[in-house]
């Protein structure tokens, strides 16, 4: 019988490490609700000490998101562990994962403790996270650059103390395939309770073999794979989820084992995060870019047209990728609408759906056909608007061309006072943003990042503005989405300052002087 790999995501986690990826709440819990159709084991949702703003997002998936386990991560610490227990303990099934860095590096360098220090900090943190919820992980981070009779220590010592699942991380991206097989199977070999837990790995992506290297652990016996949604996360990114599930499920005939996941939900799961974070997925990306399954040699059309398998390894529709049956459009009803959205993965409230119709119609008017590219961007853009705005939008105008400096008019309205500017830059954007940066009057406020796409098919595609924005010490990131990139490159940039003058207040409300840092590994 086919061995089962446990699937765990990090994309809410270490995903969202990614620099600019931050999600809000609500982007958050629909994020995990979609975890949860794909059917992952289980969804780390956090890191619950390192913000407020992270606990309450792990505690709300640990109340609400049915299905997987939901994880929180914690270093061994006590306060942290605590915490986290804390914003996990109303899930269905809760996991504490607490970690400390095992290798030289890490025990000398960072902690400035003895190897013996460190293995009993990690017995401790798996003690007091036994004491507290039955299912704990314990990750000997940069366990690749770990002595190996050390590692075998801290796996064999950690198992002892309780922990069901060890991990193995290659936190830095380090490793080849040929080490960390050698790696898994030397645990196997040396540590003498290994069958009383679940060895799992965590590869990165800074050497480009992090879904190489998590296969080859579950060659050598690994049973838990950590992974994020189209490969996001810290510097280079997590070993892609998507990559892993079809690598297992395709060469079925060399790992003989099987996952639990809904293929068919991997698209709309890749598009939401895309989506949801501001980060384009590139259209050669294994299984989940945009020419992933397309035929564009002539040899190859016409093999495929003989036979699929000639040119094709999977199904497209294995991943969820088929056309819709029904295009929607200015005649759709709500009925047509929430049916696609559904299949897309929102769970929309009755009371929910009038705004989101008229979103749709919107678009559709000037569109004609929509696609789920175009949904994803209206729910996105109907979650990100119910956030309190500081600066509206009211116009904004552009004049330029290629011998005249462009110049942009722009009206913003705060507290029903009505502000006009008009800017200069080196293109039309550049002379918006100085027009808006002139009204706002922010110090020091700088533009980090900027980027425009089509997001739809088409002329007429929806272009969607992506701006990360840093004013004292903070950082933020505002989208939004329009026909007219101008306009959307307008919002987006308000969207950033909203949220940075909100969150602003509320520390000065709660009398926070400074920012806590995340100090996530
Ligand atoms: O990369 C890493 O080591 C981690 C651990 C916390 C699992 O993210
Ligand atoms: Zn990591």
């Amino acid at each position: 019988m086919a061995r089962q790999i446990r699937i765990f995501d990090t994309t809410l986690r270490d995903g969202e490490q990614a620099p600019g990826a931050s999600m809000d709440m609500a982007a958050k819990l629909q994020l995990a609700r979609q975890l949860a159709r794909l059917n992952v084991d289980i969804i780390e949702a956090g890191f619950p000490i390192s913000s407020p703003e992270d606990f309450e997002a792990v505690s709300t998936i640990a109340r609400e998101v049915e299905g997987p386990c939901i994880a929180g991560l914690s270093r061994a610490l006590p306060q942290d562990i605590e915490r986290c227990w804390e914003a996990v303990q109303h899930a269905q099934r809760p996991r504490i994962h607490t970690f400390i860095g095992t290798s030289k590096v890490h025990v000398e360098r960072r902690f400035n403790k003895t190897e013996d220090e460190v293995l009993q900090m990690a017995v401790d943190a798996v003690e007091l996270a036994c004491s507290l919820c039955d299912d704990v992980e314990f990750s000997a981070e940069d366990a690749l650059r770990t002595r190996l009779e050390y590692l075998r220590d801290v796996v064999e010592a950690t198992i002892e103390a309780g922990a069901g699942t060890v991990n193995i991380p290659d936190t830095v991206g380090y490793a080849t395939p040929w080490q960390m097989y050698d790696t898994i199977s030397y645990l196997f070999e040396n540590v003498p309770n290994i069958d009383e837990a679940v060895i799992s790995v965590h590869c990165h992506d800074d050497l480009g073999m992090s879904v190489a290297n998590s296969l080859a652990a579950v060659k050598a016996g690994a049973g838990q794979v950590e992974c994020t949604v189209n490969g996001v996360g810290e510097r280079a990114g997590n070993a892609s989820l998507e990559e892993i599930v079809m690598a297992l499920y395709t060469r079925r005939d060399e790992f003989d084992t099987e996952t639990g996941v809904n293929t068919a939900e991997i698209i709309n799961t890749s598009r939401m995060v895309s989506t949801l974070m501001g980060f384009v997925v590139q259209p050669n990306k294994a299984i989940v870019g945009a020419n992933a399954f397309a035929h564009e040699a002539g040899i190859h059309q016409h093999g495929m047209i003989q036979d699929r398998q000639t040119y094709e390894i999977m199904r497209p529709e294995d991943v969820g990728l088929t056309e819709s049956v029904f295009t929607l459009g200015p005649r759709s009803g709500k009925h047509g609408l929430r049916s696609r959205l559904e299949k897309l993965g929102y769970a929309i409230a009755d009371e929910e759906m009038e705004e989101i119709y008229e979103r749709f119609l919107s678009v559709a008017d000037r569109k004609k056909r929509v696609y789920d590219e175009d949904l994803h961007v209206i729910m996105r853009q109907a979650s990100t608007d119910t956030v309190a705005e500081v600066w509206h939008l009211e116009r904004v105008q552009v004049t330029t061309g290629s011998d005249i400096t462009p110049m942009g008019l722009v009206v913003l309205r705060r507290n029903g006072e009505t502000h006009t500017m008009l800017g200069h830059g080196n293109g039309p954007v550049d002379a918006v943003y100085d027009a808006i940066g002139s009204i706002v009057q922010m110090e020091g406020l700088e533009v980090a990042d900027y980027d425009v796409r089509g997001i739809t098919r088409g002329r007429d595609a929806l272009g969607e503005a992506t701006v990360r924005v840093r004013w004292q010490g903070d950082e933020a990131l505002g989208q939004a989405a329009s026909l007219d990139v101008i306009e959307a490159s307008a919002q987006a940039y308000l969207n950033a300052i909203n949220s940075l003058l909100l969150r602003d207040e509320a520390r000065r409300q709660a009398g926070e002087e400074e920012r806590p840092d995340r100090q996530v590994p």
